[in-house]
């Protein structure tokens, strides 16, 4: 979808639809005046009809209106003038793009008359109504066999109407938010392409291939052979027991000098989760297709950044593996020794995010890393937490907790912290090992992310646990959300020149 910004003026041609916005006061933005003094005052007075509240993300279509060149005249609810602020106005940019997206028109015109979200600039509004507008438009369509005709989407530009001094803004904030919206949707068709076609395999060719696009990024892989040799034994032990070789994939953006230290993304790439021979139940397996949203996202995030350009560097890691139940696979009671010397008591074979993870994790000391956050689809329990709207952040400094969050606050792609108190690591000791992979039935989330810390002792360090919040289950909602791309994206580009 293409934005672009243009003068506060109707072109002289017809225009398939016009979007005005209309607080719930009903005053007449400069716009809406004018097109009010073409109608003889029939837009103000339809208006006024009680079809029509000005509740927020409310619309309503009046069509060839009288004495005006607009085919559609589409009048969207802002709801109360002094509350229009960033959760609002993602409400009705989100309103707006689902009520036009299957109009049969190529071309939108939006007024940004009047439209100014309190706390945020005109960057910020033009980066959330692109964001938004493709995220309502986005279809998986990879599946669809040839004979299906899926239904088109033909707006393909969007303008926006805006006042001349805002357009420097405004066009910054179009830009920001389609690299944005290139990340999330590279993300959200990894994540929704099926297990049987995103293997670890197919995101390794994938991530050489986004490499080949851009020439800030360099793609390695390493092999299991590669593994061994590292002695990624908490990797390999949930890798073995699929026919799907497991890879670690490694994506280099280089936007600053070699010598400056990179920001680490490490993405929990479980292609498919089973559960292995602590096998899941049977309903809703399907979901775990979604146990790579960790690895798309950091993809996701990689692509976004490469668009952009920033002036620092970033590593990406996917740590990609299926999760099988077969005579090779590990089973409960084995105990492993990890790339960093500690052994791990498998109790649980279906916690095996925490065991991709934490070699993973061990790896990435050798880039000598500023900061390391990981995101992993990692626990069941997050959900009861914090539900669908806040990812979970632990962190073993406050500092990068509070960028994450503070990022999160300003996309809305919301994070919220959950402490990791060394108090909670008695309920991950072994008697055998070092450690067990499971902690118990409290505080889920908690013992995962402290099992994590226990592998990232030499950096500062983040975990975010996305069950919740990178993916929907329900119904034909269903479908990845390409979260948290917005706050990660966000996180680095803050933290961009502050490296040495
Ligand atoms: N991939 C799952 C977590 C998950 C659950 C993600 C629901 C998305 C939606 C993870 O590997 C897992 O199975 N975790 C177990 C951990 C338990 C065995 C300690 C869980 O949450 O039940
Ligand atoms: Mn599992
Ligand atoms: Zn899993």
């Amino acid at each position: 979808m293409q934005f672009s910004v243009k003068s506060n003026t109707l072109p002289k041609s017809r225009v398939p639809a016009l979007v005005l916005g209309c607080y719930d006061d009903f005053k007449l933005s400069s716009m809406a005046k004018h097109i009010d003094a073409q109608s003889t005052g029939h837009l103000a007075k339809l208006l006024k009809r009680d079809d029509f509240t000005g509740k927020a993300g409310q619309t309503l279509t009046l069509h060839d209106l009288d004495g005006t060149t607009l085919d559609r005249c589409i009048i969207l609810g802002l709801g109360k003038r002094d509350e229009l602020d960033a959760d609002r106005l993602i409400t009705v940019a989100s309103a707006i793009a689902n009520a036009t997206k299957s109009l049969p028109i190529k071309k939108l015109l939006i007024s940004l008359d009047d439209v100014r979200a309190s706390e945020r600039d005109d960057t910020w509004l033009a980066t959330k109504l692109v964001e938004h507008f493709n995220d309502a438009n986005y279809q998986y369509l990879a599946m669809k066999g040839k004979q299906t005709k899926a239904a088109p989407i033909t707006l393909t530009t969007v303008e926006l109407l805006a006042d001349a001094d805002r357009s420097k803004a405004l066009k910054k904030g179009i830009k920001l938010g389609a690299a944005l919206s290139l990340g999330k949707a590279v993300a959200k068709d990894l994540s929704n392409a099926p297990g049987n076609v995103c293997t670890p395999t197919y995101l390794a060719d994938q991530a050489k291939a986004l490499a080949k696009q851009y020439d800030c990024l360099t793609t390695t892989v390493l092999d299991e052979k590669q593994m061994q040799k590292l002695g990624m034994g908490a990797f390999l032990s949930v890798s073995k027991g699929s026919d799907e070789p497991g890879k670690m994939i490694i994506i280099q953006y280089r936007g600053a000098a070699a010598s400056v230290k990179p920001h680490v993304l490490v993405g929990k790439g479980i292609t498919f989760d089973t559960g292995g021979i602590s096998l899941k139940a049977g309903a809703g397996m399907w979901e775990m297709i979604y146990d790579m949203c960790g690895a798309a996202t950091v993809f996701g995030t990689l692509k976004t950044i490469a668009e952009i350009g920033p002036k620092m560097n970033v590593v990406g890691v996917l740590a990609a593996a299926e999760n099988m139940p077969s005579a090779r696979a590990s089973k409960p009671g084995d105990i492993v020794t990890t790339m960093s010397g500690q052994t791990v008591e498998i109790l649980n074979t279906d916690a095996e995010g925490r065991l991709v993870l934490c070699d993973a994790l061990t790896y990435v000391e050798k880039f000598n890393p500023a900061t390391v956050v990981d995101i992993a689809t990692l626990t069941g329990a997050v959900i009861m937490a914090l539900g669908s709207q806040a990812s979970a952040v632990f962190s073993n400094d406050d500092e990068v907790a509070r960028n994450l969050i503070a990022a999160g606050e300003q996309t809305r792609d919301r994070a919220w912290q959950l402490p990791i108190w060394e108090t909670y690591q008695t309920q991950i000791n072994s008697a055998f090992a070092d450690m067990q992979n499971i902690g118990g039935r409290e505080a889920g989330s908690i013992t995962a992310a402290c099992f994590l810390a226990r592998f990232a002792k030499k950096y500062r360090w983040a975990h975010m646990d996305i069950a919740g919040t990178s993916f929907k289950w329900a119904g034909t909602k269903k479908g990845a959300t390409g979260r948290p791309v917005a706050l990660l994206t966000e996180y680095l580009l803050q933290l961009e020149g502050q490296s040495a």
